[in-house]
């Protein structure tokens, strides 16, 4: 029987390297040929030879061969053929499904809070920041897209639960800022396990659903990493500003810098990098120290070429007010306020004005139903 780049395509859609990467969602792969060899076929398959940054793994050309011959025992031989970074752009472009952006609340400046590594502090500093924007009288907003392991509404201690008006949802208006997340809508540790395409329904609805207040800035807390998850939800948002969180030490560094790059490869404007514990200041003698050592977000900044905005202290348990939120009076929400300052300076492009006719459909979470009545408050979790 013929085979066709077709059926190899769509062997390859689920196909994985062995850190989990899915390749042709991912973009790696630009194109597929068939072409008869001896007794069967030969595979030749075209990949982007500066992949995210970095070469090619032979390691991953090998499983894809390996992958591919199992699949079809017709397949004589595979060839795997890196294209240079000026045609595999172009060709990516083409390949990569184009999953079309939500639609965004007009006038909005985007900026989205990535990191390489879990754990750095992204979501404190996503809400802090925040909270210094609207502080200097700007309408902020903070949407939560890390829809698998939201953290928002906990560190801003929301608990009310979520309204509705004419099918959309009311964010919640917390220290001045409107705040989205996933977590309302389910239970209070419910694991959230979708992927693909219902992840990228969650953010479109979450976006594209609420009764956003006009926002000036919205702040878009992201999942960590550069996996697939990082990646898809960073596709959903072309025209974010990125702002870069690591800590000090020199493993964080790495994997921020890697993020930066999957960030820049996704043609994401990088406007500087933020480091999260930086120091700590003893609160009985002054003592300035360093539990995670120095000079991580340096490193970042030069490699990178980006400019460091800012470097958070450790705020030690019992200093903050409400949870992550820095309160006023502390010396840290100083450094916040210049790093909002700073960004506010920045030339960022704000969104289009695009009219906001908003969808209809109901948000649907597995056994659960948002209601659309206006009056209806009932809490979901
Ligand atoms: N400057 C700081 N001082 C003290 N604790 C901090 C600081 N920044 C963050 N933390 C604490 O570290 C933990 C991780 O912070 P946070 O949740 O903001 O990180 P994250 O990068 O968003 O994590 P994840 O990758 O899981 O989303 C939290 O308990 C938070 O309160
Ligand atoms: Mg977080």
């Amino acid at each position: 029987m013929a085979l066709t780049s077709k059926d190899v395509l769509s062997a390859l859609a689920s196909f994985r390297t062995s850190s989990g990467i899915e390749v042709l969602k991912a973009g790696y792969i630009q194109d597929v040929a068939v072409e008869p060899h001896a007794a069967g076929f030969q595979v030749n398959i075209h990949v982007d030879d500066v992949w995210r940054g970095e070469a090619v793994k032979d390691e991953d050309r090998q499983t894809i061969t390996f992958f591919i011959k199992t699949h079809f025992p017709d397949v004589q031989n595979v060839r795997i053929i890196p294209r240079s970074r000026e045609k595999a752009d172009a060709a990516r472009k083409i390949a990569r499904p184009s999953q079309s952006p939500p639609r965004t609340p007009p006038g909005t400046k985007m900026i989205a809070v990535i990191s390489g590594k879990g754990g750095v502090g992204k979501s404190t500093v996503s809400i802090n920041l925040a909270r210094s924007l609207a502080d200097l009288g700007f309408r902020t907003a903070i949407l939560d897209c890390d829809i698998y392991g939201f953290s928002v509404p906990d560190l801003l201690q929301i608990e009310e639960p979520i309204k509705t008006r004419e099918r959309q949802f009311i964010p919640p208006h917390v220290n001045n800022i409107d705040v989205m997340s996933m977590k309302f809508f389910v239970g209070h540790n419910t694991p959230v396990m979708w992927r693909g395409p219902m992840l990228g329904k969650a953010i479109r609805q979450m976006m594209e659903e609420t009764l956003w207040n006009q926002p000036e800035y919205m702040v878009l807390d992201l999942p960590p990493g550069t996996g697939d998850i990082a990646m898809d939800v960073h596709d959903y948002f072309p025209k974010a500003a990125a702002i870069l969180v690591t800590t000090p030490d020199a493993n964080a560094a790495k994997v921020a810098e890697r993020a930066g790059q999957m960030a820049r490869s996704l043609e994401r404007r990088l406007i500087g990098v933020v480091e999260n514990m930086a120091y700590l200041n003893c609160p009985e003698c002054g003592y300035r120290w360093y539990p995670l050592g120095q000079g991580g977000a340096e490193t970042v900044a030069k490699s990178l070429q980006i400019p460091l905005l800012a470097k958070i202290p450790w705020v030690i348990s019992g200093e903050s007010g409400v949870r992550g939120l820095v309160p006023t009076d502390h010396p840290t929400r100083n450094i916040y306020d210049q790093l909002a300052q700073k960004i506010n300076e920045m030339d960022l492009v704000p969104t289009g004005d695009i009219t906001n006719s908003f969808a209809s459909a109901q948000f649907v979470v597995p056994g659960k139903q948002v209601p659309n009545d206006g009056n209806d408050a009932t809490r979901h979790g």
